[in-house]
């Protein structure tokens, strides 16, 4: 496995890839990496003969007081992760080479970035799309893969690709959980043993209302009543969103129709977590 830290080093690898007629599958992650990344990583080699995975914590999609400079950076254990994997090359820029002057050019995804997590951090994902932007024009993949977990990023992302016409394919892979059905996160590590507990009320609640929804209940509000009733159960919960939006254009619903994404973000302690699921009402 090649480790390259700067982007002449990165293009070189994927262009001798290229060169011996390989498709080039691209992994974007901050590290920390769990299942929930292997999971990308194993559909990528699935699909494509050469993986590349980037480690890179995005300083322009944190909000100032958020956990930039606490966020897990095992760097020695990620890379025996992708090793374990069998990646063909991780990009592990620095700051400085991925930003290495004032960022005056940013991509900004109208409309899908305001609400959800939009709402509470502002700026977020203004910094995804252009660091994705940025990393697509480095690696120069045929496809990128990304987590259903983080549900209005794949929107955002989705939306930037077909824009501006970058030419290459977004896979979305299913969201890994733990036995217990907490999604993994890097930021899971963060939890306390009770907090650990309790984040377990937010994918009940989701699965809460999937069931109602498969009785035939409609009426959104009613739903998030019943999903808020759910996360009551761990009162050390602070809800910051539930909602019920259209899956594409990430529309708030009145009635549910369609294919829709239940989403809920909430905190533990300084811990924010966010998880949803997409359910086709039509199918109910
Ligand atoms: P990060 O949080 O490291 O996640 C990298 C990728 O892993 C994302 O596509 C995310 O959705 C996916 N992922 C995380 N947890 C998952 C889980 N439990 N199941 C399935 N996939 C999961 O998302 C980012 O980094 C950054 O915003 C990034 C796209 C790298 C831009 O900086």
């Amino acid at each position: 496995m090649q480790v390259a830290t700067t982007i002449a080093e990165i293009r070189a690898r994927v262009g001798q890839a290229r060169a011996a007629g390989k498709t080039v599958g691209f992994v974007p992650t901050m590290g920390a990496l769990h299942a929930g990344h292997v999971s990308l990583i194993q559909a990528a080699a699935e699909r494509c003969g050469f993986v590349v995975v980037s480690l890179f914590v995005n300083p322009t999609q944190f909000g100032p007081g958020e956990d930039f400079e606490k966020y897990p950076r095992p760097f020695d254990q990620d890379l025996a992760i992708c090793e374990e994997h069998g990646v063909d090359a991780v990009f592990a820029p620095s700051r400085t080479e991925m930003y290495p002057r004032d960022n005056l050019t940013w991509v900004t995804v109208e409309k899908v970035s305001k609400p959800l997590c939009g709402r509470s951090r502002p700026g977020h994902f203004r910094g995804v799309a252009t660091v994705c932007a940025k990393l697509f024009n480095i690696v120069g993949a045929d496809m990128a893969f990304f987590g259903q977990k983080d549900a209005q990023q794949v929107a955002v992302i989705q939306r930037m690709v077909a824009d501006l016409n970058m030419p290459l394919e977004i896979v979305v892979c299913p969201t890994v959980r733990e036995p217990d059905g907490l999604a993994m996160s890097s930021r899971n590590q963060y939890l306390g043993p009770q907090e650990r507990i309790d984040a377990t009320v937010i994918y009940r609640s989701l699965q809460r209302s999937a069931e109602l929804i498969r009785q035939g209940e409609t009426d959104a509000a009613r739903i998030a009543d019943q999903m808020r009733d759910v996360l009551r159960q761990a009162p050390a919960l602070r809800v910051e969103y539930v909602n019920i939006v259209d899956a594409e254009s990430l529309d708030d619903l009145r009635q549910v129709k369609g294919k829709v994404l239940v989403a809920v973000a909430g905190r533990l302690g300084s811990t924010r977590l966010i998880d949803n699921i997409v359910v086709d009402a039509a199918t109910k």
